[in-house]
């Protein structure tokens, strides 16, 4: 028995009726069996028509990024505080697009980590390499970098409330997904970076997501492979039918069904 977190990052996509038509095709599917989570992360506008939505629903609602201060002069940002109170239970931090576009940096994603824990939210922490870092066999001395940098100051205990998602840059929306064999290793070495940081036990509780052109048509053989938890799904979790295929593949790969829920600190 296996358990998964299936979430859609929505991005920057959606109106508020296109974001309430999905939200409601989804949260249909989303599965009463425990072992299978299932997360709708829409841009924050909709958040909370969407959690409005999920409300009765075993579908949950996550953010797609947060500001670390409680409150104040910082015009534009979101605060985790104002996205728990409309229903959020998660928080992706540090994509790939948000470091690259609006250069955030492993010291801020850091403080968001440790705000969304002391709030009580789960944080979907990203991390992966650039084609160019992986060319140059750098894919795990990044990787190392990312999660020293962003988990730095976070105690062990609270390790396994955080969801990893290892998302390589040059697999996000391109359509070419990273191999079984890559995703295989890297979630192999992940597994072993935890291990090292908290121990066997600990470590086995943490979800890591696979994240880059995880579609219907490869979520049996991605998220069959060892270490892979779940997935990050951007473009096909806009299309209702693809992103539910993938959810029923999670049931069917989790097996049984009644479970007990998941832990609600974040961890499986
Ligand atoms: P993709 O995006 O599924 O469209 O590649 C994944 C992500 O950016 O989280």
């Amino acid at each position: 028995m296996r358990n998964y977190l299936i979430a859609g990052n929505w991005k920057m996509n959606t109106t508020i009726s296109e974001a309430r038509d999905l939200a409601k095709a989804v949260s249909k599917s989303a599965p009463h069996n425990g072992n299978v989570i299932v997360l709708g992360c829409p841009p924050f506008v909709n958040i909370q028509a969407v959690a409005e939505i999920a409300k009765g629903t075993h579908l949950k609602v996550g953010a797609q990024n947060c500001y670390f201060e409680k409150k104040g002069a910082y015009t534009g940002e979101v605060s985790i505080d104002m996205l728990k109170a409309i229903g959020c239970d998660y928080i992706i931090i540090g994509h790939s697009e948000r470091r690259a576009i609006f250069c955030e940096s492993n010291e801020l994603i850091n403080k968001k980590v440790i705000a969304i824990l002391a709030s009580g939210l789960t944080p979907i922490l990203c991390i992966g390499e650039t084609l160019d870092e992986r060319n140059a066999g750098k894919t795990f001395d990044v990787l190392k970098t990312q999660l020293d940098g962003c988990l730095a100051g976070v105690a062990v205990e609270d390790i396994p409330k955080v969801v990893v998602a290892y998302e390589p840059v040059w697999a996000i929306g391109t359509g070419v997904s990273a191999t079984s064999n890559e995703v295989s290793e890297a979630h192999a070495w992940l597994r072993n970076y935890f291990v090292d940081k908290c121990g066997d036990f600990t470590a086995k509780k943490i979800y890591l997501l696979y994240g880059g052109s995880l579609s219907d048509a490869n979520a049996k053989e991605t998220l069959a492979i060892d270490n892979v938890d779940g997935g990050l799904i951007g473009g096909a979790a806009l299309v209702a039918e693809k992103f539910i295929t993938i959810i029923n593949t999670a049931v069917e790969l989790a097996g049984d069904t009644g479970a007990a829920p998941s832990c609600c600190c974040g961890c499986k």
